[in-house]
């Protein structure tokens, strides 16, 4: 979005930490509420979180005043970065006719049909509030339609916070068992039976993860697969595994899931369109709301008809919310995604690639060890150094490099105090509204920054 009242360059001058600023002080108010005065664990960083006080296209002002040009995007879900004209005066239009009601809308429909029309594996869709419950809703699935309990995933992948998605999100060494047979690991709060039904997968271990998957052939029911691991730094999931686990779900009977929550920014057609192969359902969520709240299911239609039509009069599995498909985020998805047409998703792409060299570039120049890496709108920066394709090489690489987490929080503080706002771990995650001066004021920044690590 270009907006002739905001400077190309934000300043910077934020001196965070300061416990004399605005968001030092709401923080001290929210803990007299909330634990640890939070609501939401991936937007917390020491000693206290910047609060958000206002929006607009890439930029985000703080509390106190502090101007930044927002590099997570809610971590994907705003395609078109803040208040983004067109989907604010689809929300205001909204707001005057219906907020939520007990009846279906056309804008339910009007979203249905861009998704099923771009994305292959998805002939009809479901609408529900978040990508937890889309996921949940996948999973569900799978095991009404196959009548089998059991749903594999991989070691390490996050899918949200369903009990089944949770298992072996992450596991510890002392738990995870051995690397040809991974263990099923039930996180804090998840009872034991909800990791017996699940079987987790190597990433990318082609032969490993094709004996797993037959040995639990007879009761499997799905397979889970985001085709872009964000937890493992935006790890794709090779052509060769996806293939595989194509081939030996279609061969025992069970569903493959893809879920696209994040990854349906890895294509056009979404992350099935990329990888070129087409999954039995799709969990979705993030950018098909337009920045509101959503999640869904698609999938193949005698799939999606023979379990959910209510006209059968008890449908085979039930699917009720009181905010499912509400008006609001419809009406902001539908100009979203229509915002987001082929020619601004390539865009996007050559946009983040340029980034993705210069991130390298910055590296090297700097001398310091780190790993840049991503694909389309999603971009990792890892402080470490060397080849980290699974769960496991991940952890191992973190835990032989002590000053990794001190480097990246140094990085993001000093990324923090000028004029960017990155996911902390690492993460950057593109909106169309970032221009190319933006790319150049964070390349530089980010050079400054890492520079100044140790190494
Ligand atoms: C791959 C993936 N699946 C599911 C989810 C859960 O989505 P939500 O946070 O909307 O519940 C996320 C959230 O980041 C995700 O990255």
């Amino acid at each position: 979005m270009t907006d002739s009242s905001v400077p190309d360059v934000p300043a910077s001058g934020a001196s965070f930490p300061d416990t004399n600023s605005a968001s030092a002080a709401l923080y001290q108010r929210a803990l007299r509420v909330m634990p640890g005065g939070n609501s939401r664990h991936t937007v917390f960083f020491k000693p206290y979180p910047v609060y958000a006080a206002r929006g607009r296209g890439a930029r985000v002002w703080d509390e106190d005043g502090v101007e930044r040009i927002d590099l997570i995007n809610n971590y994907s879900s705003l395609i078109h970065g803040h208040n983004h004209p067109r989907i604010v005066e689809a929300i205001v239009a909204q707001a005057q006719n219906i907020l939520s009601i007990a009846l279906p809308t056309r804008k339910e429909i009007e979203l249905a049909e861009i998704v099923t029309d771009r994305v292959p594996g998805v002939e009809q869709i479901r609408f529900c509030n978040s990508g937890t419950e889309g996921v949940m809703f996948a999973i569900k699935a799978a095991r009404a339609y196959t009548n089998r309990p059991k749903i594999a995933k991989i070691e390490g992948a996050y899918h949200g916070s369903d009990d089944t998605a949770g298992i072996s999100t992450g596991p510890t060494p002392d738990k995870w068992g051995d690397a040809e047979a991974p263990a099923s690991v039930a996180p804090a709060g998840t009872g034991p039976g909800a990791a017996q039904d699940v079987v987790i997968l190597p990433m990318n271990e082609v032969e490993t993860a094709r004996r797993i998957i037959r040995a639990h052939a007879s009761e499997l029911a799905g397979v889970i697969l985001d085709p872009l691991v964000k937890n493992l730094g935006y790890e794709p999931a090779t052509p060769a595994f996806v293939k595989m686990l194509r081939e030996e779900t279609s061969r025992c009977g069970a569903m493959l899931i893809f879920d696209e929550v994040y990854s349906f920014r890895l294509g056009f057609n979404g992350a099935q369109g990329a990888v070129g192969v087409t999954p039995d359902l799709t969990a979705m969520g993030k950018i098909i709301g337009g920045g509101l709240p959503v999640g869904a299911v698609g999938g193949r239609a005698p799939l999606m008809t023979e379990l959910f039509d209510p006209r059968t009069g008890k449908p085979k599995l039930g699917h009720g919310g009181t905010f499912n498909a509400n008006p609001m985020t419809m009406a902001a998805g539908v100009v979203a995604m229509e915002l987001f047409d082929r020619e601004s998703f390539d865009r996007l792409s050559v946009l983040s690639d340029r980034f993705r060299a210069g991130l390298r570039e910055a590296v090297k120049i700097a001398g310091v060890p780190a790993t840049v890496k991503g694909s389309a709108s999603m971009t990792s920066l890892f402080h470490v150094e060397g080849e980290a394709h699974n769960y496991r090489d991940v952890v191992s690489m973190m835990r032989s490099n002590a000053s990794a987490s001190q480097r990246a929080e140094a990085f993001f503080n000093h990324m923090l105090n000028n004029g960017i706002l990155m996911g902390a771990p690492g993460f950057f995650v593109f909106s169309t509204a970032v221009t190319d001066a933006d790319i150049d004021h964070t390349l530089d920044k980010a050079l400054n920054a890492l520079r100044k690590l140790d190494k």
